[in-house]
Parts: structure tokens; sequence; C-alpha cells
């Protein structure tokens, strides 16, 4: 008996530090109220002591949230650390007081509940705490999880999609564990990887297309994943699914990024291990050998590491045995029809540290830029320090234009909101600022190096509502449509008389709230299009209007 336990104790023991665990897959939850609960807790990740963990609903981590375009979803966060925290819902476009940035605190034992309709498309994207000095600290401790959006238009695809049997959250993290407390030790650079919270983890993947959902959740580590050639294509990036599938044998993940990758395993018998080529980084990026490292002989500095171990097992039933050809097409906004070319950049404090966009350290009381709602807008981004770094802005995403002068790498196509860039590096994207305005809560744009962002690497914007203060067609489009009656008891009728790019191609009605009231609706023909607001209170609404060429016009409608 006493034998049986030593031996089942060092089994355990030995697994925990040289054998394989079995990779956890975080709980899914679905439907349209979430009870999130934030709070300090313990996880068994060696044997012996547990771990002080911070985790949202579970020890370490937290569920994955299933989302669907469309549904108007109700978040309930509840704050039971011992700190104050928030939630920001990374890579969502939401009201910015809806979105979780530092200005919008969860003090500890109380709960903050923000509602907001889904408007992002299928996409892999995720969750964790934005407190000003603490983003670094808390998401490290674990508060963190990946949400995943759902729409029509993906379902209709033939990709895997049957969560934890052919699509895979992959939340990956290096750690550092104090080897006699078994406790974490809170460092920039780790040593040790960590897939879903799992140590040493083994997935075992049916021999048939497997679908990959990647997110780096480390607070600085950049990742260079190897895939198996021949077999493997990139998918999504951050904000979406790309045009088609892209042959891939590498990608980098910076911290922040997201991406989706399918893998065709038919055929195949044995293991095919994920790597992480660190060796093979370029210039200034942390984990390579010329970037930021840990401490001297930090085992996952600048070399080739595992990060996972695929095991392939018999196919399910129904497999996909195919990759698709085509996915989509995207909605670029014009480039020629941008009302603003906005000039940032990298650049390092005269002691050496901290970092800052454009010479500026975060000051919550100052608002950076200010945005027009409905504008295009292009960005040139330069970094001018030795060191790289990942950008991240939150309520859109963008499109890259140009790379060093060139298009954009495999990794940085799509729709993006994270974007690496080395030293000497420059990028131009566009994008557009549509449906939120709000001249109280800014947006964040910073650098998803936590602990860059923590240290003053960190900048925000507030978009005005044109509309509202008596402009509009900020993108000078739309002006042959026509609204009757304005003002009306129920029904407005909308006339689309425009032609080519300037047809309208999406409508969504908000109150001045931001409210979504009727989610994006595609408009096809010339009309009329029916707009039924009798069943609104009196008052004045948004009607935002997209064109085909990325226009965007926000009309006034008036129920009286
Ligand atoms: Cu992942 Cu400002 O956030
Ligand atoms: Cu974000
Ligand atoms: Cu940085």
């Amino acid at each position: 008996m006493r034998k049986g336990i030593l031996f089942c104790f060092v089994w355990a023991f030995a697994a925990f530090l040289y054998g394989q665990n079995p990779l956890q897959i975080p709980q899914l939850i679905t439907g349209t109220v979430f009870n999130l609960d934030v709070a300090e807790d313990s996880t068994q990740f060696l044997a012996g002591t547990k771990t002080r963990t911070y985790g949202i609903s579970q020890s370490y981590l937290a569920p994955v949230l299933e989302l669907h375009r469309g549904d108007f979803v109700q978040m309930h966060v509840t704050n039971s650390l011992n700190d104050t925290t928030t939630m920001h819902w990374h890579g969502m476009h939401v009201p910015s007081a809806s979105d979780g940035g530092p200005h919008t605190p969860i003090a500890p034992g109380t709960t903050w509940s923000p509602a907001f309709t889904v408007l992002d498309e299928a996409s892999t994207l995720w969750y964790h705490p934005h407190l000003h000095y603490h983003t670094a600290e808390q998401v490290y401790w674990g508060a963190a999880g990946m949400i995943i959006v759902r729409d029509t238009f993906e379902a209709a695809l033939n990709l895997p999609r049957r969560y934890g049997v052919d699509d895979f959250p992959m939340i990956i993290q290096d750690k550092s564990f104090d080897s006699t407390s078994n406790q974490f030790i809170y460092e920039a650079m780790s040593d040790t990887m960590m897939v879903n919270g799992t140590l040493n983890p083994e997935l075992e993947v049916p021999a048939q297309v497997v679908r990959f959902r990647f997110l780096n959740a480390s607070n600085q580590r950049v990742y260079y994943l190897g895939f198996p050639p021949n077999i493997s294509y990139m998918i999504g990036s951050d904000g979406g699914l790309l045009e088609e599938p892209l042959p891939i044998t590498r990608i980098l993940l910076a911290p922040g990024e997201r991406t989706e990758v399918l893998i065709d395993f038919t055929g195949i018998i044995g293991n095919r291990p994920l790597f992480s080529f660190s060796s093979e980084m370029e210039a200034g990026i942390s984990g390579g050998p010329s970037g930021p490292g840990g401490g001297p002989g930090n085992p996952l500095d600048g070399v080739d590491f595992r990060v996972c171990n695929f095991k392939v097992v018999p196919p399910t039933t129904n497999p996909v045995t195919t990759i698709p050809t085509t996915l989509r097409t995207y909605d670029i906004p014009n480039a020629q029809n941008a009302a603003k070319i906005r000039s940032k950049y990298f650049d390092v404090d005269l002691a050496g540290y901290p970092y800052y966009i454009n010479s500026t350290p975060y000051v919550m009381e100052y608002v950076n830029d200010t945005m027009r709602l409905g504008d295009i807008e292009v960005w040139d981004v330069i970094n001018y320090t030795d060191v790289a770094h990942p950008l991240h802005l939150h309520d859109i995403q963008f499109h890259v234009l140009e790379f060093n002068g060139g298009p954009a790498p495999d990794h940085m196509r799509g729709r993006k909101d994270v974007v690496l860039l080395q030293p000497n590096d420059t990028i131009r994207f566009v994008t557009q600022f549509t449906t939120f305005a709000d001249q109280h809560t800014p947006y964040m744009y910073h650098c998803h190096n936590l602990f860059h962002e923590d240290g003053g690497m960190m900048a925000q914007f507030i978009v005005l509502d044109t509309a509202v203060s008596g402009h509009n067609d900020a993108s000078g489009y739309g002006s042959r449509f026509s609204l009757y009656p304005n003002p009306t008891h129920d029904i407005m009728y909308l006339q689309d008389e425009n032609v080519g790019e300037e047809r309208i191609s999406e409508m969504l009605l908000c109150d001045l709230q931001g409210r979504v009231l009727v989610s994006p609706t595609a408009t096809v023909g010339a009309g009329p299009h029916q707009i039924n607001l009798s069943e609104y209170p009196a008052g004045m609404y948004l009607l935002h209007l997209r064109h085909r060429g990325g226009g965007y016009t926000v009309r006034r409608l008036v129920r009286q």
C-alpha cells in the first residue's frame, strides 16, 4: 500500500518533470450572459506545493468564451482579487466605455457589467486585465483567456470547428518557478514553456485536417513557430480569416498576436512536435539570439525548443480532409480617401529605459490623438529603438499596406491589431474609426510587451462623433441617398442613389450611447430600405452607413 503511494508519487513527479502532460483544453462557455470571476487561487503545476496563481472562473487562465456575431452579450466581471483590476476584450470592436482599458477600473469586491453587440467577424481574440502599471503582473499570474467569435459566413466554410476535437486553443506562455517553493518568479523573460497552463504538453491530434488557434499570452517573449512543410497553412490572423490559406513553415508570433493554422495530419503516424525556432529570430526580438533575453543561461533564449508535442492518432468520424482554396474577400478602407496620415515612432528615454511612443510617456489624463468618427486613417510607424516592439491598437483592426517599403510579410497579412516592429522597421497601415464615439473614454494603443506598456509605452485616443457635432460624410461619400420622413413616428425609408464604390454596402443603427440597436445589415440594391424606429423611445439615433469603397457616413435619425 505504502509502496503504491510512493510509486504513484514518484511517477507523478517524474511525469511533471520529464514526462509529457496531456494538453489541458480550457472549458468553452457560450451564450449571451457571462459571469467571470477574477480571483487568486493556487494551481498544481509541479509535484508538491501548489503555485499561487490568478485565474478567471478557474484557478489559472480562464474559460474560452464563444461569442456569436450579432449577439447582444452581457458580461459580469467580478473582482475577487485584493487589487483593483480591469477586463479588456482584446481585438473586439466595442464602445470605449465597455473596452475595459485603464479608465474602467473594477474595485476589489465589485462587479463590472458591460453589455455590447458582438460586431466582430469569426476570429480568435482574447481577454485580460489592463490596469495601468499592473497589466504585466496580473496577466503573468494567470488572468487571461481566449475568445472565439463565430459567424454565419465562417460557419459555411469547410473548416474544422469542433472545439477540443479538431479545433484547439493554444495559449502560449513562458513562466519561471522558484525551485524550492514552486512559486512563480515574476520576471520579463522566463525559462519554462506552458501551453494552456500545461507544462511539457502533448496533444493527441486526429489524422485529418486540424485547426489551431495560437495566442501569444506571454509578457515579452516572441515565438517563431515551426510547422511541417507542405501540410501546414495559415488561415487567420488577429481579426479574422485570410483571403486564402497560405502555405507556411514558420510564423513569428509576438505578445498579443493570434494566428490560426490548419495542419493536415492525414496519413501521418507518430509525433510531430511543435518547436519555436528562436535561434532563427532576427535583430532585437525578445528571446532571439540578438534580442533581450532572461538571466544568464536562460534555456529558452536564442535556441530552438519544443512548445508542444503533437501525437497523431486515428481520425474522428466525419473528418475534414481538404484545405479550402479560398476563404473570403476583404473590405479594406481605401487609403486614397484617408482623412489623415498619422506618424508614430518608438523611442527610448535618455536613461536607456523606459520606451515611449513619440517621446511621450503615458499619462492617464492626456489624450494623445483625436479621431473623427468614420474617418479613414493611414498610420506610418517607425521603430527608432534597438529592440523589437509589438504595437497594438484598440477599437479597430487595420490592414498593413507597406512594410519596410515592400508588401506585408505573411504574418502581417489580413486584419491585424498587433504588429511587431524590429529595430528600424517602418510600417504603413490603413484603418477606419467606425461605429463608436465617446468624448469621455479613450481607447488605448500601446506596445504589447506588457513591461513596456506598464512602463509608459502607451497612448490613447478619443473618437469624436462628427454627426452629433454637426458634420458628417467624413470621408466624402454618400451624398446621393435620401432618408424620409425624418423625423418619423415609425418607418423611415432609405433610398440609395449612389453607384459603384459609393453604393451602401452595410448599415448599422445605434443610439447616442453607442449601443447597437440593429446589427450589420447588408443592403443590396437601391432600396428603398425600411428602418423601423417604432420600437424605440423618442429621440435621436445614428445611422451608420458603410460604402463599398470603404467610405463611411453617419446620419441623424429622429424618432418623434
Ligand atoms: Cu491586449 Cu491594450 O491590450
Ligand atoms: Cu487590446
Ligand atoms: Cu515595447
